[in-house]
């Protein structure tokens, strides 16, 4: 560096790279040896608390290096490790490696990918990703669309753009309290929590979701969406969406897509689908069936920070008509200078969602999809399906593991007694808070991760493999510490 200006927070160069250098080595050995860590220590805030200090902000400053390596240390030591083999929790996946040094690069250039004259190769990066992601689940790679932080985000994006498209015109102007008819929107009662959110950020509230009852199959049942649909035309309110999912968040059961794209073509009403945790696995030709429908979406959430192994964040909003996304987002104060000489060409992503200034969140994607190729998807996410297969044909076997359902890589299952009377509803309770109990031990234990599921009023324990690390034996050896941990938590309940 030629500058002479001394600053606080520059660093040379052999600095940089010996510091860096360490810290490579630092990380590479936690990745090589993550299996033989705890999945969590299980401490406390208060403990975490004293680890890191009670201090007021510092007044002066700290060397790089000794910073970097007493945090390595703090991180490596005091976290959930969602890379561990057996985190099997909620639905976060073991993070690609190549996907930590893509974050250092991106960080590196920085590029503002709000504009396309602020980050001109960004802004073609996250195009192509965005591209690729929609080949990826097998709908046209006409769709456009951007990458924002998850799923609450992408459905978030795609829930507004439905809005802008379907309620009256002039609701930017006057707002929702001013339009003439109650706006309505549709999703199954296994949607997830963000939908909720989205009815109240977005001025519809609550009261205008229609929860839709699901089938013996647990996908929503679409004999009774449609009739809902009928019923709120005839009392003049005004439905404008409706809200598949593909691969629900408790069970991973994929809605019937296609039925639902008709019935939105038949009513005029937005079709948006929340894949975003199942969707990935439409590029395994045997389940290309399950998702069928999908091509027809107004809009699609997916997750590559779910069943893509992206590290955190990335999420992905598809829509088949991207000028929904411009005319929901866009808007051109005096101060912004961001038209291209090539006008027609030109694709500012501030126009395509919620933030202005936006950080380089394709590239950890877009180099993850090329390091593993369409193949290499095809071969993890099926084997991801197989053991979570396997998951739940061990407690179907085991006498006191009771499997209840598989679907994509999603088991749920629960701890019965050996020798328990099956029978009485009080034995139902007993269950539930024995599982319940069983879940919470385990989940501080460290030994495995798993989450939890209310399946038919039974409180289960959920395993979701979205994690190239598991393995067979790991399979193996989680339905044994299930079993050990919930005889211990059975014995200690009969006790109390
Ligand atoms: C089906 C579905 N939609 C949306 C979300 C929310 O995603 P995120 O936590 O990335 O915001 C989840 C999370 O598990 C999900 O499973």
């Amino acid at each position: 560096m030629t500058n002479n200006r001394k600053t606080p927070i520059e660093i040379s160069a052999d600095e940089f790279r010996n510091i860096g250098y360490q810290l490579i080595d630092s990380i590479s050995n936690f990745i090589d040896t993550i299996e033989e860590k705890r999945v969590t220590t299980g401490e406390s805030s208060k403990q975490l608390q004293k680890i890191i200090g009670t201090s007021s902000l510092p007044e002066n400053g700290t060397s790089v290096k000794e910073l970097l390596s007493k945090t390595s240390e703090l991180l490596f030591n005091h976290s959930l490790l969602n890379g561990h083999p057996k985190f099997l929790g909620y639905i976060t996946s073991s993070a690609a490696p190549i996907g930590a040094l893509a974050d250092l690069l991106a960080a590196t250039v920085n590029p503002n990918v709000g504009a396309q004259i602020l980050s001109p190769v960004a802004t073609e990066i996250e195009k192509q990703t965005v591209k690729w992601l929609a080949e990826f689940i097998g709908v046209s790679p006409g769709y456009g669309g951007i990458l924002v932080s998850g799923g609450n985000m992408a459905n978030f994006t795609a829930f507004l753009a439905a809005r802008t498209a379907k309620a009256p015109k002039n609701i930017k102007e006057d707002g929702i309290s001013n339009a003439s008819a109650k706006l309505v929107i549709y999703c199954s009662k296994t949607t997830h929590t963000w939908i909720e959110k989205a009815a109240i950020l977005f001025g519809l509230g609550t009261k205008s979701i229609r929860w839709i009852q699901t089938d013996a199959t647990n996908k929503m049942d679409n004999e009774i969406l449609e009739q809902a649909i009928k019923n709120d035309l005839k009392n003049g309110c005004k439905p404008i969406m409706v809200v598949g999912t593909a691969g629900d968040v408790s069970t991973g059961v994929v809605d019937n897509l296609k039925a639902i794209a008709s019935i939105c073509k038949t009513y005029d009403l937005w079709f948006h689908v929340d894949g975003a945790y199942g969707i990935p696995a439409a590029v395994i030709p045997k389940l290309k069936t399950l998702f069928e429908g999908i091509e027809n979406a107004d809009s699609i959430a997916l997750d590559p920070h779910k069943w893509l192994y992206s590290p955190l964040e990335a999420g992905c909003t598809l829509v088949k008509n991207p000028n929904h996304l411009i005319e929901t987002y866009s808007s051109h104060p005096v101060y912004y200078n961001f038209s291209n000489k090539d006008e027609a060409l030109t694709q500012n992503y501030y126009e395509y969602g919620f933030q202005n200034s936006r950080g380089f969140r394709a590239l950890k994607v877009w180099l993850t999809l090329q390091q593993v190729g369409r193949s290499g998807y095809i071969k993890m996410i099926g084997e991801d399906i197989q053991l979570s297969k396997l998951l739940f044909h061990l407690a179907k076997k085991h006498p006191e593991l009771e499997a209840i359902t598989q679907n994509l890589s999603i088991t749920t299952l629960r701890y019965v007694p050996f020798s328990y009377d099956h029978d009485g509803e009080k034995n139902e309770t007993y269950l539930n808070t024995l599982n319940e109990a069983l879940l919470n031990e385990l989940q501080y234990g460290g030994e495995v991760f798993l989450s939890n599921a209310m399946v038919m009023e039974k409180y289960c324990l959920r395993g979701c493999i979205v994690n190239f690390r598991t393995s067979k034996k790991d399979i193996e050896e989680i339905i044994e510490i299930i079993v050990r941990e919930g005889k211990k938590m059975h014995q200690k309940l009969q006790k109390k």
